[in-house]
């Protein structure tokens, strides 16, 4: 009964220091040279190595990537983050998605203008969630910008590449088929 309870204890024990572990921050490492950059995935394509601007004067300390959301954790990737930009915010589309630091992601619907286009040896932690992939390094982002919005870029560059009438057009279509 004594040992039951014993085991019991150390096992709550050994549960807590799990449970610490998996919420602690497990710091980037410097890919191996063949680790690349995610060449374009969830409508977005990879633009190349940026600047955080935080530190930067003329910014004001505001990031690189701000107005839409963040997330970090020890086993980003970079399809993950990308995956979770594309989802938008608050109504907004998030032009621009980014990861930094090995495990954090970026997304917003500008970029900061003070920030700048670096050489991409500049970016140089791999992902945390897979390190074959590259995720920014610190205060620099492996930026990509949205190409192709799956759920609005179709209809949308249909009516943009038609004369005005067209657009009318179908939204007259629309709501005729609406009443019918
Ligand atoms: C890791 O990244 C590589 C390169 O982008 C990719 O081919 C591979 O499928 C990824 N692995 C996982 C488990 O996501
Ligand atoms: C970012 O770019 C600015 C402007 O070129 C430069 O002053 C700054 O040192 C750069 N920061 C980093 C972290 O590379
Ligand atoms: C890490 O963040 C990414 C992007 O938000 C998300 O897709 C993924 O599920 C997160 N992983 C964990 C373990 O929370
Ligand atoms: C980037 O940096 C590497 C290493 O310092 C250098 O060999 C290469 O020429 C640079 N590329 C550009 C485009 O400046
Ligand atoms: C991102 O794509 C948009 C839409 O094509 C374009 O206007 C913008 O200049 C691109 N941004 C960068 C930094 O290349």
């Amino acid at each position: 009964m004594f040992s039951r309870a014993l085991n019991l204890a150390i096992f709550c024990y050994l549960a807590s220091l799990v449970s610490t572990q998996d919420t602690s921050i497990i710091y980037p490492t410097t890919a191996a040279a063949s680790a690349t950059a995610l060449p374009s995935g969830h409508g977005y394509t990879y633009i190349g190595c940026w600047n955080e601007t935080s530190d930067i004067p003329q910014a004001q300390g505001s990031r690189a990537l701000t107005g839409g959301k963040e997330s970090a954790n020890n086993t980003m990737t970079a399809s993950d983050c990308l995956a979770y930009c594309s989802q938008g915010f608050d109504g907004l589309t998030m032009q621009y998605a980014g990861l930094e630091y090995g495990r954090e992601c970026y997304c917003a619907p500008t970029l900061n203008t003070a920030s700048e286009k670096l050489n991409d040896t500049k970016c140089m932690y791999a992902c945390n969630g897979n390190a074959s992939e590259l995720c920014g390094g610190s205060l620099t982002i492996t930026l990509y910008n949205l190409t192709s919005d799956s759920k609005t870029g179709i209809a949308w560059s249909l009516v943009s590449a038609q004369p005005a009438w067209y657009g009318t057009a179908a939204i007259i279509t629309l709501v005729v088929a609406a009443i019918l």
